[in-house]
């Protein structure tokens, strides 16, 4: 195990250093996408169209859901793996955008977690719209040499082309859904339909020739559906689907609640996370009540909640009125673009603060990284670039938190480091926050943040690795910087013990 983020800068992958063996893996042209392409953004309109005109995520779930079962997937919809009492698992968020930072975290993947039992990729599995002929670059190059089944919960770009690739990578190969009942003229479901996007019927043409890269009897996985339980050994891993917008619908609201009764201890996966960028997000299910209801409820056992969606780790303990400690985590740093941490304010969300608060990269890094990008991307990197020492002091200055590394020599918060850590929305301290913002947090996270992958290191990636047992299951944050020292040794940026009921 090498040094991390939080031992030394050369740890975050700062400075000089060799570059990974990644490169090789790359496919030889990828199509890079840009999240500031008019084109793209159109493609991707489905998720606008759901929250103006209505969404119909729940209704094509149901229908996807029940052909399955007609099928022969069991009404449960649990794996029972035959896995031993003591087993690992990894869990990759938001992985496939098919270039530079998604192939950097395969090998230190493979040499943290290629003797692990199976992989479960938490949302977001293809960029940008879940296209079938996407999964060849996106899904199964990079991770064909892990030995091992991967099972998958959707995101809401999986969803951007109603879940077809999807389910016919995971689910036995279903084929597409038949056209819906045709909606009556002139209504908001009607107007939707219109302008609603579907995929392109040659889609898919490639995919036999893509899943010869894993076929292996080993690396084989069928899914019930796109939501599942798993019980593996003593834990049962309980994958939610939220859709389009974040929600889950009355169908699988019904089946959470049974499938998260009984005295196994549980963690759930999902694409919405309940804790993340200091909010409390429960995850509203149709009809009442919300996902974090269901998870809290002490009859239901859950130790963890672990979520994608947000491109990087995030980790909240909560306690709960009857003493029990719940791990909330954001894990969606499995390969796209990285989210900045250093918008999130100093934490304070139900009894969790900056001591036990824990997040991958530090925000010192976020703002560095965030730094060089708009230094690049503005052609001013003269006045924009901060290093890692003055982005992790102002940091601190403004957060009134102390750094979280050891600093090295000295450093001057110059006035410019302090306006470019203002422009790239650097949270404040409450007490110094203004009163009058600029939305520049919202826009810079919504609007600024898609479209910022780099091709070069460091990348600031990650995936966990579960290790249970009967006694505990232990988690930890690996990190994937693109450079060959961390992919050789990947470093644990975070871990924690949870022991099992
Ligand atoms: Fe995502």
């Amino acid at each position: 195990m090498s040094d991390s983020s939080r031992d030394t800068a050369a740890g975050a992958g700062w400075g000089a250093a060799e570059p990974g063996a990644y490169r090789r893996l790359l496919p030889p042209a990828s199509a890079k996408i840009s999240w500031l392409d008019p084109r793209l953004l159109w493609a991707a309109r489905n998720g606008v169209l759901a929250s103006w005109l209505g969404d119909p995520t729940g209704r094509t779930r149901g229908r996807w859901v029940a052909r399955q079962e007609a099928a022969g997937a069991p009404a449960d919809k649990v794996i029972r793996r035959t896995d031993p009492d003591r087993f690992s698992f990894l869990v990759i968020g938001d992985p496939g955008e098919g270039d530079d930072p998604q192939y950097a975290v395969v090998p230190g993947l493979l040499t943290a977690g290629g003797d692990t039992s199976f992989a479960v990729i938490a949302s977001d599995v293809i960029y940008p719209v879940g296209s079938a002929d996407d999964y060849g670059p996106k899904f199964f190059r990079p991770y064909r040499d892990y030995p091992a089944p991967v099972y998958a919960v959707p995101g809401n770009h999986d969803w951007y082309e109603d879940l077809g690739g999807f389910m016919r990578v995971f689910c036995d190969d279903a084929p597409p859904l038949p056209p819906g009942p045709a909606p009556r003229p002139l209504t908001r479901a009607w107007l939707r339909s219109l302008l609603w996007h579907r995929p392109d019927p040659a889609d898919g043409r490639h995919l036999s020739e893509a899943r010869k890269l894993r076929s292996a009897p080993a690396q084989q996985a069928v899914q019930p559906g796109p939501y599942w339980a798993i019980d593996a050994g003593p834990v049962r891993i309980v994958g939610i689907d939220t859709g389009l917008l974040g929600t889950v619908d009355a169908e699988q609201g019904a089946w959470l609640r049974e499938v998260s009764r009984g005295p196994r201890p549980k963690i759930l996966i999902t694409g919405s996370p309940l804790y993340v960028d200091g909010r409390h997000e429960p995850c509203p299910v149709e009809g009442g009540g919300t996902v974090d209801d269901i998870v809290r409820d002490p009859a239901h056992r859950y130790i963890a909640a672990i979520g994608g969606d947000i491109h990087n780790y995030q980790r909240y303990p909560v306690t709960l009125a009857d003493g029990r400690v719940l791990q909330y985590v954001v894990a969606g740093g499995g390969g796209a673009f990285t989210h900045a941490t250093h918008t999130i304010p100093r934490v304070a969300v139900a009894g969790v603060t900056e001591r036990d608060f824990r997040c991958y990269p530090l925000r010192g890094d976020s703002l560095a990284f965030y730094s060089r990008l708009y230094g690049r991307r503005l052609r001013m990197p003269r006045f924009f670039t901060l290093t890692e020492a003055e982005a992790t002091a102002v940091i601190a200055e403004r957060l009134g938190i102390p750094p979280t590394r050891a600093p090295g020599a000295p450093v001057r918060v110059t006035r410019r480091v302090r306006l470019v850590a203002g422009l790239l929305g650097t949270a404040r301290r409450p007490d110094r926050a203004r009163r009058f913002r600029l939305p520049v947090r919202k826009v810079y996270t919504q609007v600024f943040s898609p479209g910022s992958a780099t091709y070069s290191p460091p990348f600031f990636k990650c995936f966990l690795r579960l290790d249970v047992s009967p006694e505990a299951v232990r988690l930890r944050c690996h990190a994937a910087t693109g450079n060959r020292a961390q992919e050789i040794a990947p470093p644990v940026e975070d871990e924690v013990t949870i022991p099992l009921p």
